[in-house]
Protein backbone atom coordinates (compact mmCIF):
# COMPACT_ATOMS: atom_id res chain seq x y z
CA UNK A 1 0.00 0.00 0.00
CA UNK A 2 1.11 3.30 -0.60
CA UNK A 3 1.16 6.47 1.59
CA UNK A 4 -0.76 9.52 0.60
CA UNK A 5 0.15 13.06 0.84
CA UNK A 6 -2.17 15.38 2.52
CA UNK A 7 -3.50 17.87 0.19
CA UNK A 8 -5.21 21.12 0.16
CA UNK A 9 -7.78 21.87 -2.81
CA UNK A 10 -7.30 25.61 -4.00
CA UNK A 11 -8.70 24.72 -7.27
CA UNK A 12 -12.38 24.07 -9.53
CA UNK A 13 -12.59 22.38 -12.38
CA UNK A 14 -15.73 22.03 -14.56
CA UNK A 15 -14.24 19.74 -16.85
CA UNK A 16 -11.16 17.23 -17.54
CA UNK A 17 -10.14 14.90 -19.79
CA UNK A 18 -8.17 11.48 -19.89
CA UNK A 19 -6.07 9.69 -22.30
CA UNK A 20 -3.44 7.11 -22.92
CA UNK A 21 -0.41 7.05 -24.99
CA UNK A 22 2.63 5.70 -26.24
CA UNK A 23 3.18 1.67 -25.50
CA UNK A 24 -0.01 0.27 -23.80
CA UNK A 25 0.70 -1.17 -20.37
CA UNK A 26 -1.56 -3.70 -18.13
CA UNK A 27 -3.45 -1.53 -15.27
CA UNK A 28 -3.81 1.71 -17.67
CA UNK A 29 -7.41 0.86 -17.48
CA UNK A 30 -7.22 0.69 -13.75
CA UNK A 31 -5.61 4.05 -13.43
CA UNK A 32 -8.28 5.42 -15.88
CA UNK A 33 -11.26 4.30 -13.86
CA UNK A 34 -9.83 5.69 -10.83
CA UNK A 35 -9.15 9.46 -12.67
CA UNK A 36 -12.62 8.80 -13.54
CA UNK A 37 -14.30 7.77 -10.69
CA UNK A 38 -12.71 10.70 -8.41
CA UNK A 39 -13.22 13.21 -10.83
CA UNK A 40 -16.82 12.92 -10.79
CA UNK A 41 -16.91 12.10 -6.75
CA UNK A 42 -15.20 15.49 -6.80
CA UNK A 43 -18.34 17.26 -9.23
CA UNK A 44 -16.00 17.36 -12.11
CA UNK A 45 -17.44 16.17 -15.45
CA UNK A 46 -14.79 13.58 -17.48
CA UNK A 47 -13.55 13.33 -20.63
CA UNK A 48 -11.75 10.27 -22.52
CA UNK A 49 -9.84 10.70 -25.37
CA UNK A 50 -9.58 8.30 -27.57
CA UNK A 51 -5.76 7.03 -29.40
CA UNK A 52 -3.85 9.76 -27.01
CA UNK A 53 -2.36 12.63 -28.62
CA UNK A 54 -4.08 11.69 -31.83
CA UNK A 55 -7.37 11.87 -30.63
CA UNK A 56 -6.12 15.47 -29.20
CA UNK A 57 -5.52 16.41 -32.66
CA UNK A 58 -8.57 14.96 -34.17
CA UNK A 59 -11.23 15.86 -31.44
CA UNK A 60 -12.13 12.07 -30.69
CA UNK A 61 -12.76 12.98 -27.13
CA UNK A 62 -16.09 11.58 -25.76
CA UNK A 63 -17.73 11.97 -22.08
CA UNK A 64 -17.35 9.03 -19.47
CA UNK A 65 -19.22 8.05 -16.50
CA UNK A 66 -19.14 5.69 -13.34
CA UNK A 67 -20.87 3.33 -15.65
CA UNK A 68 -18.25 3.48 -18.63
CA UNK A 69 -15.23 2.80 -16.45
CA UNK A 70 -17.14 -0.51 -14.93
CA UNK A 71 -15.30 -4.16 -15.03
CA UNK A 72 -12.23 -2.68 -16.48
CA UNK A 73 -10.08 -2.83 -13.35
CA UNK A 74 -8.89 -6.18 -14.28
CA UNK A 75 -8.52 -5.69 -17.97
CA UNK A 76 -5.54 -5.29 -20.01
CA UNK A 77 -5.02 -2.72 -22.56
CA UNK A 78 -6.60 0.42 -22.66
CA UNK A 79 -10.10 0.83 -23.39
CA UNK A 80 -9.38 4.58 -24.50
CA UNK A 81 -6.68 3.12 -26.96
CA UNK A 82 -3.68 3.85 -27.92
CA UNK A 83 -1.38 5.39 -30.41
CA UNK A 84 2.37 7.09 -31.26
CA UNK A 85 1.30 10.43 -32.92
CA UNK A 86 4.22 11.68 -34.18
CA UNK A 87 2.55 14.87 -35.23
CA UNK A 88 2.06 15.48 -31.61
CA UNK A 89 5.75 16.90 -31.31
CA UNK A 90 5.11 19.90 -33.40
CA UNK A 91 4.41 23.15 -31.49
CA UNK A 92 1.42 23.97 -33.43
CA UNK A 93 -0.19 20.74 -33.51
CA UNK A 94 0.13 21.04 -29.51
CA UNK A 95 -1.73 24.50 -29.48
CA UNK A 96 -4.34 22.70 -32.06
CA UNK A 97 -4.81 20.47 -29.79
CA UNK A 98 -5.05 23.11 -26.65
CA UNK A 99 -7.94 24.54 -28.88
CA UNK A 100 -9.57 21.77 -29.38
CA UNK A 101 -9.88 21.11 -25.70
CA UNK A 102 -10.86 24.49 -24.59
CA UNK A 103 -13.67 24.27 -27.44
CA UNK A 104 -15.30 21.52 -25.28
CA UNK A 105 -14.55 23.18 -21.73
CA UNK A 106 -11.96 21.21 -20.88
CA UNK A 107 -9.64 22.80 -18.62
CA UNK A 108 -7.15 19.66 -17.47
CA UNK A 109 -5.54 17.16 -18.99
CA UNK A 110 -4.23 13.83 -17.44
CA UNK A 111 -1.58 11.62 -19.63
CA UNK A 112 -1.36 8.42 -18.73
CA UNK A 113 1.96 6.87 -20.75
CA UNK A 114 5.81 6.39 -20.56
CA UNK A 115 8.69 8.83 -21.28
CA UNK A 116 8.00 9.84 -25.14
CA UNK A 117 3.80 10.90 -23.30
CA UNK A 118 5.03 12.66 -20.47
CA UNK A 119 7.49 14.62 -22.42
CA UNK A 120 4.37 15.73 -24.47
CA UNK A 121 2.66 16.50 -21.71
CA UNK A 122 5.26 18.78 -20.30
CA UNK A 123 5.75 20.57 -23.47
CA UNK A 124 1.92 20.72 -23.64
CA UNK A 125 1.21 22.43 -19.95
CA UNK A 126 4.61 24.28 -20.31
CA UNK A 127 3.45 25.99 -23.90
CA UNK A 128 -0.22 26.35 -23.04
CA UNK A 129 -0.04 26.71 -19.73
CA UNK A 130 -3.14 24.47 -19.31
CA UNK A 131 -2.78 22.20 -16.04
CA UNK A 132 -1.78 18.75 -17.02
CA UNK A 133 -0.68 15.69 -14.60
CA UNK A 134 0.84 13.01 -15.97
CA UNK A 135 1.08 8.74 -14.68
CA UNK A 136 3.80 7.00 -15.39
CA UNK A 137 2.48 3.63 -17.53
CA UNK A 138 4.69 1.51 -19.37
CA UNK A 139 6.24 -1.76 -18.62
CA UNK A 140 9.77 -0.86 -18.95
CA UNK A 141 10.56 1.40 -15.28
CA UNK A 142 12.10 3.45 -17.23
CA UNK A 143 11.13 6.93 -15.28
CA UNK A 144 13.88 7.27 -12.99
CA UNK A 145 12.09 9.73 -10.66
CA UNK A 146 9.68 6.48 -9.80
CA UNK A 147 10.51 3.52 -8.30
CA UNK A 148 7.64 2.08 -10.15
CA UNK A 149 5.81 2.57 -13.36
CA UNK A 150 1.87 0.98 -14.24
CA UNK A 151 2.65 -2.02 -16.08
CA UNK A 152 6.12 -3.01 -14.78
CA UNK A 153 5.02 -5.96 -12.39
CA UNK A 154 2.74 -7.15 -14.87
CA UNK A 155 5.01 -7.77 -17.67
CA UNK A 156 7.68 -9.38 -15.15
CA UNK A 157 5.37 -12.19 -14.86
CA UNK A 158 4.37 -12.99 -17.91
CA UNK A 159 7.66 -13.37 -19.10
CA UNK A 160 8.54 -15.28 -15.82
CA UNK A 161 5.74 -17.40 -16.52
CA UNK A 162 7.13 -18.01 -19.88
CA UNK A 163 10.83 -18.28 -18.82
CA UNK A 164 9.10 -21.13 -16.11
CA UNK A 165 8.00 -23.03 -19.28
CA UNK A 166 10.89 -22.66 -21.17
CA UNK A 167 13.19 -23.86 -18.12
CA UNK A 168 11.14 -27.20 -18.46
CA UNK A 169 12.14 -28.14 -22.58
CA UNK A 170 15.44 -26.21 -21.52
CA UNK A 171 16.35 -28.52 -18.68
CA UNK A 172 15.36 -31.98 -20.54
CA UNK A 173 18.12 -31.51 -23.46
CA UNK A 174 20.46 -29.85 -21.46
CA UNK A 175 20.25 -26.85 -23.58
CA UNK A 176 21.03 -23.05 -23.46
CA UNK A 177 18.43 -20.80 -24.06
CA UNK A 178 18.70 -17.05 -24.84
CA UNK A 179 15.63 -15.39 -23.64
CA UNK A 180 15.03 -11.49 -25.01
CA UNK A 181 12.77 -9.00 -22.25
CA UNK A 182 11.61 -6.20 -23.63
CA UNK A 183 12.47 -2.60 -22.14
CA UNK A 184 13.45 -0.61 -25.10
CA UNK A 185 16.59 1.06 -23.61
CA UNK A 186 16.52 -0.16 -20.16
CA UNK A 187 17.45 -3.39 -18.13
CA UNK A 188 14.52 -3.43 -15.61
CA UNK A 189 12.37 -5.86 -16.66
CA UNK A 190 15.91 -8.19 -17.69
CA UNK A 191 17.42 -7.52 -14.33
CA UNK A 192 14.25 -8.62 -12.48
CA UNK A 193 13.76 -11.62 -14.57
CA UNK A 194 16.81 -12.59 -14.32
CA UNK A 195 16.49 -12.78 -10.59
CA UNK A 196 13.64 -14.10 -10.10
CA UNK A 197 14.14 -16.97 -13.09
CA UNK A 198 17.08 -18.03 -11.66
CA UNK A 199 19.11 -17.22 -15.02
CA UNK A 200 22.96 -18.10 -15.68
CA UNK A 201 23.19 -14.62 -16.96
CA UNK A 202 21.74 -10.98 -17.35
CA UNK A 203 22.58 -9.06 -20.40
CA UNK A 204 21.37 -5.88 -19.92
CA UNK A 205 21.79 -2.96 -22.46
CA UNK A 206 25.19 -1.66 -21.15
CA UNK A 207 26.50 -5.05 -20.38
CA UNK A 208 29.86 -5.94 -22.41
CA UNK A 209 29.58 -9.38 -24.40
CA UNK A 210 33.49 -10.45 -25.08
CA UNK A 211 34.77 -13.30 -25.96
CA UNK A 212 34.76 -15.23 -22.47
CA UNK A 213 31.66 -13.35 -21.05
CA UNK A 214 30.34 -16.81 -21.45
CA UNK A 215 33.39 -18.79 -20.15
CA UNK A 216 31.73 -20.44 -17.24
CA UNK A 217 28.91 -22.55 -19.59
CA UNK A 218 31.70 -24.95 -20.70
CA UNK A 219 29.72 -28.09 -23.13
CA UNK A 220 30.57 -30.24 -20.79
CA UNK A 221 28.69 -28.31 -18.26
CA UNK A 222 25.55 -28.25 -20.11
CA UNK A 223 25.31 -31.44 -22.55
CA UNK A 224 27.42 -33.95 -20.62
CA UNK A 225 26.13 -33.33 -17.45
CA UNK A 226 22.60 -32.56 -18.69
CA UNK A 227 22.59 -28.92 -16.86
CA UNK A 228 20.70 -26.21 -18.70
CA UNK A 229 21.50 -23.09 -19.11
CA UNK A 230 19.34 -19.81 -19.27
CA UNK A 231 20.58 -16.16 -20.64
CA UNK A 232 18.27 -13.31 -20.28
CA UNK A 233 19.03 -10.34 -22.74
CA UNK A 234 17.55 -7.18 -22.73
CA UNK A 235 16.11 -5.90 -26.65
CA UNK A 236 18.54 -2.70 -25.87
CA UNK A 237 18.97 -0.78 -29.49
CA UNK A 238 20.50 -3.64 -31.20
CA UNK A 239 17.70 -6.22 -32.57
CA UNK A 240 20.79 -8.53 -33.64
CA UNK A 241 22.15 -8.97 -30.36
CA UNK A 242 20.60 -11.77 -28.75
CA UNK A 243 21.47 -13.28 -32.68
CA UNK A 244 25.56 -12.51 -32.22
CA UNK A 245 25.06 -14.04 -28.79
CA UNK A 246 23.73 -17.39 -30.42
CA UNK A 247 26.28 -17.53 -33.00
CA UNK A 248 29.25 -16.94 -30.45
CA UNK A 249 27.57 -19.86 -27.92
CA UNK A 250 27.42 -21.86 -31.34
CA UNK A 251 31.10 -21.08 -32.32
CA UNK A 252 31.83 -22.64 -28.32
CA UNK A 253 29.70 -25.93 -29.33
CA UNK A 254 26.63 -25.02 -27.54
CA UNK A 255 23.19 -25.34 -29.58
CA UNK A 256 21.49 -22.29 -28.28
CA UNK A 257 17.87 -21.69 -28.91
CA UNK A 258 16.63 -17.94 -28.91
CA UNK A 259 13.16 -17.14 -27.85
CA UNK A 260 11.85 -13.71 -28.31
CA UNK A 261 9.11 -12.89 -25.50
CA UNK A 262 7.98 -9.56 -27.21
CA UNK A 263 4.67 -8.26 -27.36
CA UNK A 264 2.99 -11.01 -25.13
CA UNK A 265 4.73 -9.02 -21.99
CA UNK A 266 2.80 -5.95 -22.71
CA UNK A 267 -0.90 -8.05 -22.61
CA UNK A 268 -2.78 -9.54 -20.01
CA UNK A 269 -4.47 -8.67 -16.91
CA UNK A 270 -2.47 -6.80 -14.68
CA UNK A 271 -1.60 -7.64 -11.16
CA UNK A 272 -2.89 -6.92 -8.04
CA UNK A 273 0.05 -4.97 -7.60
CA UNK A 274 -0.14 -2.90 -10.44
CA UNK A 275 -4.51 -2.69 -9.74
CA UNK A 276 -3.39 -1.09 -6.38
CA UNK A 277 -0.12 1.37 -7.95
CA UNK A 278 -2.59 2.35 -11.15
CA UNK A 279 -5.97 2.77 -8.77
CA UNK A 280 -3.88 5.17 -6.44
CA UNK A 281 -2.31 7.09 -8.81
CA UNK A 282 -5.33 7.48 -10.93
CA UNK A 283 -7.02 8.98 -8.23
CA UNK A 284 -4.03 11.38 -6.76
CA UNK A 285 -3.79 12.56 -10.26
CA UNK A 286 -7.25 14.27 -9.47
CA UNK A 287 -6.40 15.53 -5.94
CA UNK A 288 -3.35 16.84 -7.64
CA UNK A 289 -5.08 19.00 -9.77
CA UNK A 290 -7.14 20.09 -6.92
CA UNK A 291 -4.34 21.21 -4.88
CA UNK A 292 -3.22 23.34 -7.59
CA UNK A 293 -0.34 20.88 -9.55
CA UNK A 294 -0.17 21.53 -13.28
CA UNK A 295 2.83 20.31 -15.12
CA UNK A 296 3.52 17.21 -12.72
CA UNK A 297 3.84 13.43 -12.50
CA UNK A 298 2.25 11.46 -9.69
CA UNK A 299 5.82 9.29 -8.69
CA UNK A 300 6.17 6.22 -5.98
CA UNK A 301 8.98 6.69 -3.92
CA UNK A 302 10.13 4.66 -0.86
CA UNK A 303 6.05 3.59 -0.23
CA UNK A 304 4.77 7.36 -0.55
CA UNK A 305 2.78 8.74 -3.49
CA UNK A 306 4.60 12.41 -4.70
CA UNK A 307 4.12 15.17 -7.29
CA UNK A 308 7.55 15.48 -9.00
CA UNK A 309 7.20 18.21 -11.49
CA UNK A 310 7.45 16.68 -15.38
CA UNK A 311 10.71 18.33 -15.97
CA UNK A 312 12.51 16.40 -13.17
CA UNK A 313 11.01 12.55 -14.15
CA UNK A 314 14.30 12.28 -15.99
CA UNK A 315 16.38 12.77 -12.52
CA UNK A 316 17.03 9.47 -10.61
CA UNK A 317 16.91 9.92 -6.39
CA UNK A 318 20.10 7.93 -5.14
CA UNK A 319 18.14 5.76 -2.49
CA UNK A 320 16.82 4.15 -6.36
CA UNK A 321 19.93 3.60 -8.13
CA UNK A 322 18.38 0.29 -9.76
CA UNK A 323 21.23 -0.69 -11.49
CA UNK A 324 23.60 -0.40 -8.50
CA UNK A 325 21.15 -2.81 -6.64
CA UNK A 326 21.10 -5.30 -9.19
CA UNK A 327 24.44 -5.48 -9.38
CA UNK A 328 25.23 -5.93 -5.11
CA UNK A 329 22.19 -8.38 -5.63
CA UNK A 330 23.30 -10.69 -8.36
CA UNK A 331 26.79 -10.56 -7.01
CA UNK A 332 25.39 -12.33 -3.50
CA UNK A 333 23.32 -14.69 -5.50
CA UNK A 334 25.80 -16.13 -7.53
P1 LIG B 1 6.12 6.17 -24.48
O1 LIG B 1 5.24 7.23 -24.00
O2 LIG B 1 5.62 4.79 -24.16
O3 LIG B 1 7.57 6.40 -24.10
P2 LIG B 1 6.73 7.14 -27.17
O4 LIG B 1 8.13 7.53 -26.86
O5 LIG B 1 6.47 6.51 -28.49
O6 LIG B 1 6.09 6.16 -26.09
O7 LIG B 1 5.85 8.46 -27.07
C1 LIG B 1 4.45 8.40 -27.21
C2 LIG B 1 3.95 9.66 -27.84
O8 LIG B 1 4.28 10.79 -27.02
C3 LIG B 1 4.56 10.01 -29.20
O9 LIG B 1 4.01 9.30 -30.25
C4 LIG B 1 4.24 11.49 -29.28
O10 LIG B 1 2.87 11.68 -29.56
C5 LIG B 1 4.49 11.94 -27.84
N1 LIG B 1 5.87 12.41 -27.70
C6 LIG B 1 6.99 11.67 -27.56
N2 LIG B 1 8.09 12.46 -27.51
C7 LIG B 1 7.65 13.74 -27.65
C8 LIG B 1 8.29 15.01 -27.70
N3 LIG B 1 9.60 15.14 -27.60
N4 LIG B 1 7.51 16.11 -27.86
C9 LIG B 1 6.17 15.99 -27.94
N5 LIG B 1 5.51 14.82 -27.92
C10 LIG B 1 6.22 13.71 -27.76
O1 LIG C 1 7.80 1.11 -24.26
C1 LIG C 1 7.14 -0.12 -24.19
C2 LIG C 1 7.68 -1.05 -25.26
O2 LIG C 1 6.97 -2.28 -25.16
C3 LIG C 1 9.19 -1.31 -25.22
O3 LIG C 1 9.56 -2.23 -24.22
C4 LIG C 1 9.43 -1.79 -26.63
O4 LIG C 1 10.76 -1.54 -27.02
C5 LIG C 1 8.49 -0.94 -27.43
O5 LIG C 1 7.45 -0.51 -26.55
C6 LIG C 1 7.86 -1.66 -28.60
O6 LIG C 1 7.07 -0.75 -29.28
P1 LIG C 1 6.03 -1.15 -30.43
O7 LIG C 1 4.80 -1.68 -29.76
O8 LIG C 1 5.78 0.12 -31.16
O9 LIG C 1 6.68 -2.22 -31.25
Amino acid sequence: MYAVPELKPCHSFSRIAVLTSGGDAPGMNAAVRAVVRTAIARGIDCFGVHRGYSGLVDGDIRPMTSRSVKNIIQRGGTILKSDRCLEFKEQAIRWQAYETLTEMGIDALVVIGGDGSLTGAKLFAEETGMPVIGLPGTIDNDIPASDDTIGFDTAVNTALDAIDRIRDTADSHGRVFLVEVMGRNSGHIASEVGIAGGADFVVLPETEVKADTFQELSTERTRFEEKSALIIVAEGENEQRIHQIADDLKQQGHEPRICILGHTQRGGSPTGHDRVLASGMGAIAVEFLLAGYGCHMVGVRSGAFFACPLDEIQLAHPESAAEQSFDSLWRLLK
